[in-house]
């Protein structure tokens, strides 16, 4: 009795705890500890950049050829120039030609393709084989998120972010695979998403797909554990990117019903409040937790990394799903 009493106490106690943590997601608490994120991105740029130009390192003795996608901006960019100037060769992949023509300062060599296209995947990988003779590493990341309710939404933009989040990342790895596995040897890093453990209003689609992802790498890394292929997920929190400006807004653009409408107007205003979007975590912190997955002789299965990522993980699996639907309903009121 005595101990039950105990046990709700400490529940009670952690709960308050991780309900505090959170409360750095409401835009009107005070910011003194926040640092400015445009600073902190200026500083983790600038920091890599000085790394760059001065730093001289040890040249690697067998540099990896290293494939990221979605490498024009955000986590990949930062990842692509720190393993860049870690000496590896890395091949960085987007869309935006002139964005990725930038990291050429850094070494890396880009090539422009859209996840979503199988004839640009099949390129892609047969440029850096023909090139190189082999890929070690595979940084699946390139990614975005559309935002809408279920019933607003066409299925056509549900299907077009399954491409791009999923199947696209699903086809470069069957096409990275083979000449893994001929190697005995390779990195898949998965980048999904805190959105892969939890769920977000308005994120139903973009939820979805890092779900599955979850899903498909556990799978993916039993059918290569004895091949000497490592499939290695990335969670992220909060990172401070090109993300929710790129994201496609369907919640405004598709809302059918006055309902939704103030559901999806009163989240937007959430997201897009400069002060919420003040307290991401610099995409730098991923790209260290990305460049320690490929060091690590035996890495973890997953990383939860930047804000928010392990406290709303660990929030989810110890109290189940009821303490993060009212956080959400209190802070995304209709
Ligand atoms: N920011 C966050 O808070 C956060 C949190 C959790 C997880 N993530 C995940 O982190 C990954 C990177 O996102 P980010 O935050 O760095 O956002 P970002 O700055 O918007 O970067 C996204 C990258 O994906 C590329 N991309 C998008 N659609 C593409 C397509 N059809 N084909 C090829 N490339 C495409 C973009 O390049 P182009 O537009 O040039 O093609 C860009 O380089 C995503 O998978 C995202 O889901 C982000």
């Amino acid at each position: 009795m005595h101990l039950r009493k105990n046990v709700r106490m400490s529940s009670y106690c952690i709960l308050i705890l991780l309900m505090l943590h959170f409360t750095w997601l409401f835009p009107s608490r005070s910011l003194s500890n926040d640092i400015d994120q445009s600073l902190q991105d200026s500083l983790g740029y600038a920091q890599i950049n000085r790394t760059c130009m001065t730093k001289t390192e040890k040249p690697l003795a067998k540099p990896l050829v290293i494939f990221i996608t979605g490498a024009s901006s955000g986590i990949g960019r930062a990842a692509a120039i720190l393993l860049a100037q870690q000496g590896h060769r890395i091949y960085a992949a987007a869309r935006r030609t002139n964005k990725l023509q930038e990291l050429r300062q850094y070494g890396v060599t880009p090539l422009t393709m859209d996840i979503s296209s199988h004839s640009d995947n099949v390129n892609a990988v047969d440029a850096i084989i023909t090139q190189e003779g082999r890929i070690d590493v595979l940084i699946n990341n390139a990614g975005f998120g559309v935002k809408g309710t279920v019933e607003d939404l066409p299925m056509e933009t549900a299907r077009h972010q399954f491409e791009v989040n999923f199947f696209g990342l699903a086809h470069l790895t069957k096409l990275v695979l083979p000449h893994m596995r001929k190697n005995k040897s390779g990195t898949i890093i998965n980048v999904s998403s805190v959105a892969g453990k939890i769920f977000i209003p308005l994120g139903a689609w973009y939820v979805a797909t890092k779900h599955a992802l979850e899903g498909w790498s556990d799978c993916l890394r039993i059918e290569t554990k004895d091949l000497g292929i490592k499939v290695v997920l990335v969670e992220p929190g909060y990172i401070q990117t090109e993300f929710f400006d790129a994201s496609f807004d369907a919640s405004q653009e598709h809302a059918i019903t006055s309902e939704y409408k103030v559901f999806a107007d009163a989240f937007t205003a959430f997201t897009m409040n400069p002060k919420t979007r003040k307290n991401a975590s610099s995409p730098m912190g991923i790209a260290k937790t990305i460049a320690k997955i490929i060091k690590a002789k035996k890495p973890k299965r997953r990383y939860a990394s930047g804000k928010m990522a392990q406290s709303s993980i660990l929030l989810r699996r110890f109290f189940g799903d009821m303490p993060l639907e009212r956080i959400w309903s209190y802070l995304i009121k209709r």
